[in-house]
């Protein structure tokens, strides 16, 4: 059986806003193969960010594709809106969504890759319906709102579950909360594929742990 390199999704909210240009160029020259773009909206969670203009930035220097995690109430009403910023796959919270089976068919709609994003108390079961619609699963693995906390051991039966029903449904599972080079290489062969790193990633060189993440496997 083959295995395959993780996928790195820096989490720009992460990054130097003071020098993002130059992030973004080190980011892309290092092999990122999504950029990671938190959405907030002071409701859903407790913090704001990224505006429209940090997306203007991002693509102005970068071709790597957007991955686009909507921790917002009620997506549907801006799932076009992102879309047209650049998003390539667009993550909503089953939790947020009120009409969560139509964003998700808008999202196809419009072009984008589906994605639900669990909160670490989810359930998988309270989801499994809508696993054969999505294109990427996005496991929190704190809870969402804040860079820099700690992450929740709980969570790793679930992505083992998560794990099993990705090769179930074809979906990429993701986590996205404290991951670091350790994680990576203790929930890869759970059957994660795809890896959010946000403040481990810009404490020392980005490039240095981009590359090394990928040439351990
Ligand atoms: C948390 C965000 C994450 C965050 C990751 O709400 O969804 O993407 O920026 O940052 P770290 O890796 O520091 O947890
Ligand atoms: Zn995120």
């Amino acid at each position: 059986m083959s295995i395959s390199v993780p996928k790195i999704h820096p989490s720009i909210l992460c990054a130097d806003h003071g020098d993002l240009r130059r992030d973004i160029i080190r980011l892309t020259e290092a092999g990122a193969d999504y950029m990671h773009m938190d959405v907030m909206d002071g409701d859903f969670v407790p913090n704001f960010g990224l505006g429209t203009e940090i997306f203007n930035c991002v693509r102005k220097y970068s071709n790597v594709p957007l991955d686009v995690h909507l921790m917002v109430r009620e997506p549907l009403w801006h799932i076009k809106l992102f879309r047209e910023l650049g998003a390539e796959i667009i993550t909503v919270h089953p939790e947020a969504s009120p009409q969560i089976v139509e964003t998700l068919a808008l999202i196809r709609e419009v072009g984008a890759k589906t994605g639900i994003a669990l909160n670490p108390e989810t359930p998988v079961d309270t989801v499994e319906k809508l696993l054969p619609m999505c294109d990427h699963v996005l496991a929190m693995t704190v809870n969402p709102g804040f860079y820099g906390q700690d992450f929740l051991e709980f969570t790793i039966p679930k992505l083992q579950r998560l794990g099993e029903l990705s090769k179930q449904y074809g979906f990429s599972l993701c986590v996205d909360g404290n991951i670091n080079a350790e994680r990576v290489k203790q929930l890869h062969p759970l059957g994660v594929t795809n890896f959010v790193i946000g403040s481990a990633l810009f404490r020392e060189n980005p490039a240095d742990m981009i590359k090394q993440i990928k040439s351990e496997v």
